[in-house]
């Protein structure tokens, strides 16, 4: 399956995949998903918010499992992050199906919607507007690089804005949520084991830096007389480090936008997207909070805040036994966010499989996960939900 999937959305100058949500690619892999659904005699229905879904048994009588993941990603990112948790999910199902399990409780599969946030800024969108943390009326005025707002959007792909946001009926679908996911460091790596169980998710955020200044001629402009916006861009770059260093956590300016972008202008507008997370919240806190004070006179917003998730001990240690083999899974911690944090956060009992990643490199072309270890996955994901589901 995920060789199916290798050609959709790759970038061939740089093996990376380009896989916004909502585009032609995007609608090309919920394709993908509705005929692997079909193939096993599952009908997919799209939800309000444009997060798929395919039941094994019906879940309007009995809240089931699900699992599943995303098939969007980063821009230039890798094969495996979101596309590994939706493939195995299907792989999971077809090894419970040759044990001639039945299932107790209805199981689902699940892709959301825009779990990158690539487009419009804002990750885990379809997850977030299942659970209502996401006010629709703030997704739909959300703006791609195209300058279509996400309204647009929906409305262009035949999708209803107006339908979007909290969906209780969905959500009483979900009994338990797990979704496997390749790993996105070098923990189990490090401890030479091929899957191992999420313990938690640290707060993360995003925010949004605008330094605004005064476009001017880079040859006639004296240094005296500038307002260039790029100096307390760089600063503010520079401060991110130290103060990740000096609180425990992890800064990172990814994405910049220079306007008007001219090389023989000083510019007059830097753009810039700070990514903060940590362990502790008040270290992220305190961390933008610093950089937001010495960005002096630059507009600073919070385009997306994702509290601690702690995920729920029972659930998290009966997966570890059942996922481990011979002996315990171990339980990491992740700097990663996911919808199962979303969902966990709603009060829905979730859970997650970390499959091995050699080298811990993601949001890359070079992210990568060996074949014995996508299997030992798909076999430990079976056995969860045989489990669960018995
Ligand atoms: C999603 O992968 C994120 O952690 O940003
Ligand atoms: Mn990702
Ligand atoms: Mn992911």
């Amino acid at each position: 399956m995920l060789e199916e999937l290798a050609h959709i959305g790759r970038d061939p100058a740089t093996n990376g995949y380009v896989r916004d949500a909502w585009s032609d690619c995007d609608l090309l892999l919920r394709e993908w998903f509705a005929g692997e659904a079909a193939r096993r005699g599952l009908d997919t229905r799209e939800d309000r918010n444009g997060n798929l879904w395919a039941w094994w048994g019906d879940p309007s009588a009995t809240p089931g499992v699900v699992t599943g993941s995303h098939l969007d990603s980063v821009r230039q990112g890798g094969a495996f992050d979101g596309p590994l948790g939706v493939v195995s999910a299907f792989a999971a199902l077809d090894i419970l199906r040759n044990r001639d399990f039945v299932p107790g409780r209805p199981l689902g599969i699940a892709c959301f919607t825009d779990e990158e946030g690539a487009r419009f800024g804002v990750p885990c969108m379809g997850s977030r507007l299942l659970t209502g943390v996401l006010a629709p009326s703030r997704a739909l005025g959300l703006v791609d690089d195209e300058g279509d707002t996400l309204a647009d959007v929906l409305v262009r792909t035949g999708r209803e804005p107006g339908r979007i946001g909290r969906d209780d009926e969905t959500l009483g679908h979900l009994g338990t949520f797990v979704e496997l996911h390749v790993e996105q460091g070098r923990g189990l790596a490090d401890l030479d084991r091929p899957v191992g169980v999420a313990g938690a998710i640290w707060p993360h955020g995003r925010w949004r830096f605008d330094f605004h200044g005064q476009a001017n001629h880079a040859g006639t402009t004296r240094l005296a007389d500038r307002d260039d916006p790029m100096l307390p861009f760089a600063r503010m770059v520079l401060a991110a480090r130290e103060a990740a260093a000096g609180h425990d956590a992890v800064a990172t300016v990814g994405k910049v936008r220079v306007s008007p972008g001219n090389a023989n202008a000083v510019p007059g507008l830097v753009s810039a997207w700070l990514d903060a997370r940590g362990p502790d919240e008040r270290d992220v806190r305190a961390l933008v909070a610093e950089l937001t004070e010495g960005a002096g006179r630059a507009q600073v917003s919070e385009e997306s805040w994702t509290p601690v998730v702690d995920f729920d001990v029972a659930l998290r240690d009966r997966l570890a036994a059942v996922a481990g083999g011979d002996s315990a899974a171990p339980v990491l911690p992740t700097g990663a966010g996911h919808d199962a944090g979303i969902l966990a956060s709603a009060g829905v009992p979730s859970a997650m499989l970390f499959v091995r990643n050699p080298t811990g490199v993601s949001h890359s072309p070079a992210e990568h996960a060996e074949q014995a270890d996508c299997e030992a996955g798909v076999v430990a994901l079976a056995n969860v939900l045989e489990d669960l589901c018995r």
